[in-house]
């Protein structure tokens, strides 16, 4: 699977505008943020899910953080529309655990009008789990529109477009190792002609 493991990338996307949260920046707050988790968390064996697509990377990397051992679980929503202001979504795949009487932790790239979570959240408490909490990379709260209650963030971002650890551009860009801003203008193609649009960064 390409973007799980750890690209060697020479150069960078042409659509990349410019690096908001860099390698560097998103290791060490990844580190704080696991460092709360683990202190908030230990001996409670929770449930750590990450919402697929988006939050994979960032799921990886954070339960590799964790002072004790847990497999990260996922679910995989699809959406009715993105202009849809319900939030309804579908569970395309489902938590592999029971979260009935679990500490359930669920992990986001990304949070914006908040509706996705604000709906998904209603059907997993539905289930009855001890607790259920939500942990985002990125906070965008400009654009909330629904009401959710988030207790981990990594970092508050304006309402620039955003690719890369996660976050794809018509799935596009999640391989990145840093979040940047995106030229919207630049599209490139999936094929090796990807790299004849590239800007060698060590030019
Ligand atoms: C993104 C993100 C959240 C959702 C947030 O997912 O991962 O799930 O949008 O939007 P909201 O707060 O406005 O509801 P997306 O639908 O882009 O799918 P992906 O995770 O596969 O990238």
């Amino acid at each position: 699977m390409i973007f799980f493991s750890r690209i060697n990338r020479k150069s960078t996307p042409a659509a990349v505008k410019k690096v908001v949260f860099d390698e560097m920046t998103i290791s060490s707050r990844v580190e704080e943020l696991a460092s709360e988790i683990s202190r908030d968390y230990q001996g409670r064996d929770p449930i750590v899910a990450g919402i697929l697509q988006g939050a994979l990377v960032f799921t990886r990397d954070l339960v590799k953080n964790l002072s004790f051992p847990v497999s990260p679980d996922f679910i995989r929503i699809s959406r009715y529309g993105r202009q849809s202001r319900t939030g309804e979504v579908k569970i395309v795949k489902d938590l592999q655990e029971d979260i009935q009487g679990r500490h359930v932790l669920l992990i986001e790239d990304i949070v914006d009008t908040g509706l996705t979570l604000n709906y998904l959240v209603r059907i997993l408490l539905e289930r009855n789990p001890a607790s259920l909490a939500i942990c985002t990379l990125l906070d965008r709260t400009e654009l909330r529109l629904a009401e959710v209650p988030i207790k981990y963030v990594g970092f508050n971002v304006n309402d620039e477009f955003l690719i890369g650890y996660g976050l794809d551009y018509r799935e596009y860009y999640r391989d990145l190792p840093f979040v940047a801003t995106m030229n919207l203008e630049v599209v490139e193609p999936r094929t090796a002609d990807r790299r004849q649009q590239t800007t060698d960064n060590r030019q």
